[in-house]
């Protein structure tokens, strides 16, 4: 029996995985669903967001579907998906950018760089280590190989080598990793790529970096797509995975039934391709297309369809495929 964590989490996390649910319910009536209720709300309610038996919890899951978590920049309030990402050791975070002219993935080691945790702070100053270990980058240059390879294309190298030590480190593995693989490869200062992935899109196939370069890439390439509320992601370990939209709770247009539902659902996409279902994930990619051709789309795409009405014509074209 196939057994899928759900966890909503707080803000717009309650309005998008309820469609994203429905879609993966909808194709595989016959999984288990559980729900695991973690993040800022049940820290307000109990003082606690995330336990270790809701850790162990999520452990028993074969995929893990995530909506999005508040994380109130407070002292001492360790933010629940780094937790679960960490705990899980989800080190490879996979953001694919997408349409019909240009089709790259973003590989972000997911556990360590500058999300380290490993930090202090006196009055008068702060510091934060920025860890970069040869297995923690051996582990995700070579699962970007691995992508690369399958895609036939570029491998693409995201640092900052000219003035960080721990990115001469990261660039040089990488760059020995791809020449052993025979894997076509460049590299690239952090800042030129972000203008140079806006500008030509087109010329790059899987970009590999460190974790907290990756977060900001992967916010800047959305706009490429069209905004945060049209890019999934993966979280991948060699054992566990979990699946959620890129973007965060939206605390400033959650509970209005305006949120873009399309990266949660093209999540289970994600979520269905990792458990072998390729079809699945398809027809979850082609039902989007369809609503999105019959001119429905939310508000940060133009238009007016709620959240929930996208949903039910998500549903209504899954159930209709053409
Ligand atoms: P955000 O991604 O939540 O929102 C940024 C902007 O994009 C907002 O204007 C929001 O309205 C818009 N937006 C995001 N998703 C959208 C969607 N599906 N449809 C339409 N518009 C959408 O980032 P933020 O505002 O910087 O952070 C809010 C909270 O979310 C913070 O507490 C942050 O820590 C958290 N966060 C969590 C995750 C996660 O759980 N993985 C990811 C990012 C941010
Ligand atoms: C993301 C988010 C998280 C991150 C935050 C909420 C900890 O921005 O998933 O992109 O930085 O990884
Ligand atoms: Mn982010």
């Amino acid at each position: 029996m196939t057994r899928i964590a759900i966890v909503e989490g707080d803000g717009i996390g309650h309005e998008v995985i309820p469609v994203a649910r429905r879609v993966l319910e909808l194709l595989h009536p016959e999984f288990e669903y559980f729900d695991v209720d973690v993040g800022y709300g049940r820290w307000e309610r109990t003082g606690c967001p995330c336990t270790d038996p809701d850790i162990a919890e999520l452990k028993t899951a074969d995929a893990i579907l995530f909506g999005a978590v508040t994380t109130p920049p407070m002292k001492d309030y360790q933010s629940v998906v780094l937790r679960i990402r960490k705990a899980l050791d989800l080190y490879a975070n996979l953001r694919p950018v997408k349409n019909d002219r240009f089709d790259f993935m973003i590989v972000r080691e997911n556990t360590e760089g500058l999300y380290s945790g490993i930090e202090e702070a006196t009055p008068d100053r702060a510091t934060t280590l920025r860890v970069v270990s040869r297995k923690g980058t051996e582990r995700i240059v070579r699962k970007a190989i691995d992508l690369a390879r399958q895609r036939n294309g570029l491998l693409t190298i995201g640092h900052k080598a000219n003035v960080i030590k721990s990115d001469v480190f990261f660039r040089d593995i990488c760059l020995a990793e791809a020449h052993m693989a025979g894997v076509p490869c460049n590299d690239k200062f952090i800042d030129a790529l972000s203008l140079d992935l806006l500008q030509h899109p087109e010329k790059y196939s899987v970009v590999v970096t460190t974790n907290m370069f990756g977060d900001i890439l992967s916010d800047v390439a959305a706009y490429l797509v069209g905004g945060l509320g049209l890019v999934p992601s993966a979280n991948i370990g060699d054992r566990y995975a979990l699946f959620e939209p890129v973007h965060g709770s939206a605390p400033d247009i959650a509970g209005k039934n305006i949120a873009n539902p399309i990266a949660a659902v093209r999540s289970v996409s994600m979520l269905l391709d990792h458990l072998g279902d390729s079809a699945g994930a398809a027809s979850v990619e082609a039902s989007v297309r369809h609503v999105l051709r019959q001119g429905k789309c939310t508000r940060d795409m133009g238009g007016s369809t709620g959240t929930r009405e996208f949903g039910e014509a998500l549903v209504q074209a899954l159930r209709q495929p053409e």
